[in-house]
């Protein structure tokens, strides 16, 4: 079948001048694409730079360190040096690299049944919606496979709540969110973005969307004035913005005011939720309860792309079949690795040991000289470091000099650097860590 495919193709070639690119690119450098490829091992880190630079997009600025194998709270380069991971993968990677009973979970699952579509029922989806769905207190759960899908499916079920449910005009319902808010890269995504590097060259955008100051009730208040809102969006600690944690009581004012106004609060917990912040979801600091919850990342423990979005029956139950949906959302595969994940931060009380290690983390680096890291804040392992720039130093001179010195992290907006170790992190561990930090800040 796969040589008829080929004869086809060379035929067509010679009668079709339209298909000659598509079908010679299609068929002959694949070989030598295998054979490079199988050479891989031997190739240096500065080979694999240039090889991601010449053929890959170039969307992402990575630090300059080439990785091949992950396990814990480690990963190690092509040339076996060993690294503290303090990224996580953004936080997917809570429960630390290629957890044992989530990796045995995914193979178990892979080799039984990995994919029907929702077309059909699986053994395995019921499971994981009655587990997660009473883990977190509400009705039902939305499967789908990445953070801004969450984010999507919750800003599509808050229109269709205004217009069911609440009464909202059509085509008038209205999304708060708040300056410097993140939640992905798809179009709706980037249009409540207040990012020129996110939403610059990529309009029109979407309608609808309206922003307010982060950590301002004042101006939530106003904004809720307006009869046509259908929820405010919002990171109840801003993850990509830098970890801007907001005024203790923010969240429950936040609640507060959104039942007041019959508005939908949806909680974008995607990088907060899981742990990160030292409680199951960083809204259970302050013991409140949105209307919507998004979670992703570490609801696979960074091994396949799980999101979800949890609400109350009020506002699922307005999206009829046929209304939303995603191929991979909710499949036996993915609902295996979310119970396993889920279980390793239950079993292993990482929400517990986030909160201990956050606490001793934020209580040395403070103790760092003040004219080169003028703030350290964060909460539970969801930390930030802000440097104070000179032309001697920057975030990402200090980045290079913390992997040159065994630690990964990655700055953001300049002057910022994230440290978010997996949740399984010793204090032993955490002590070490401590000290390459403090002897990489020291050396400038
Ligand atoms: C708060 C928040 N929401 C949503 C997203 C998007 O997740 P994904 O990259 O999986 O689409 C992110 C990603 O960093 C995030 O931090």
């Amino acid at each position: 079948m796969k040589g008829m495919i080929v004869q086809l193709s060379r035929s067509l070639s010679r009668t079709t001048p339209v298909l000659c690119r598509g079908v010679h690119s299609g068929t002959r450098p694949a070989s030598t694409a295998a054979s490079k490829m199988r050479n891989n091992r031997s190739l240096t880190p500065e080979e694999i730079y240039a090889r991601e630079d010449k053929y890959g997009a170039h969307n992402y600025h990575p630090l300059p360190v080439a990785l091949e194998r992950g396990q814990g709270i480690y990963v190690w380069d092509v040339e076996g040096n060993r690294y503290y991971d303090f990224l996580s993968a953004y936080s997917a990677v809570n429960q630390g690299h290629c957890h044992p009973k989530i990796i045995a979970a995914l193979n178990a699952q892979a080799s039984k049944l990995h994919l029907t579509s929702r077309a059909f029922y699986n053994n395995v989806l019921g499971a994981y919606e009655e587990y997660i769905t009473s883990l977190f207190g509400y009705d039902k759960v939305l499967p789908m496979n990445t953070g801004v899908e969450g984010g999507e499916t919750a800003c599509k079920l808050a229109r269709k709540w205004a217009y069911n449910v609440k009464g909202v005009p059509k085509n008038k319902a209205k999304i708060i969110f708040a300056n410097g808010n993140f939640w992905g890269r798809t179009l709706a995504a980037i249009s409540s973005s207040t990012d020129p590097s996110s939403y610059e060259g990529f309009g029109p955008y979407m309608p609808g969307f309206e922003l307010i100051p982060y950590n301002d009730i004042p101006a939530l208040e106003k904004a809720l004035q307006d009869p046509n809102v259908a929820a405010y969006m919002v990171e109840p600690i801003q993850g990509e913005a830098g970890v801007v944690v907001p005024d203790k009581g923010y969240l429950t004012k936040v609640r507060e005011l959104c039942t007041k106004h019959n508005v939908l609060w949806i909680a974008d917990e995607v990088q907060t939720g899981l742990g990160r912040t030292g409680r199951w979801l960083a809204v259970d600091h302050e013991e409140v309860h949105p209307d919507v919850v998004v979670l992703g990342k570490a609801l696979s423990g960074g091994v396949y792309p799980i999101s979800a979005v949890l609400c109350d029956d009020e506002v699922m139950l307005t999206i009829k079949p046929g209304e939303h949906g995603s191929t991979y959302g909710g499949n036996p595969l993915a609902c295996q690795v979310a119970i396993a994940a889920l279980q390793v931060i239950e079993d292993e009380k990482l929400i517990d040991n986030a909160q201990k290690m956050g606490e001793l983390l934020r209580a040395e680096l403070k103790k760092l000289p003040k004219d080169i890291v003028t703030t350290v804040r964060g909460k539970g392992l969801l930390n930030a470091l802000v440097i104070r720039e000179t032309k001697d130093y920057d975030a990402w001179k200090v980045c290079l000099r913390l992997r040159d010195n065994g630690l990964l992290a990655k700055p953001t907006h300049g002057d910022i650097i994230r440290l978010a170790p997996p949740l399984i992190i010793k204090e032993h561990e955490l002590q070490e860590c401590i000290d390459i930090i403090q002897r990489t800040i020291m050396s400038f």
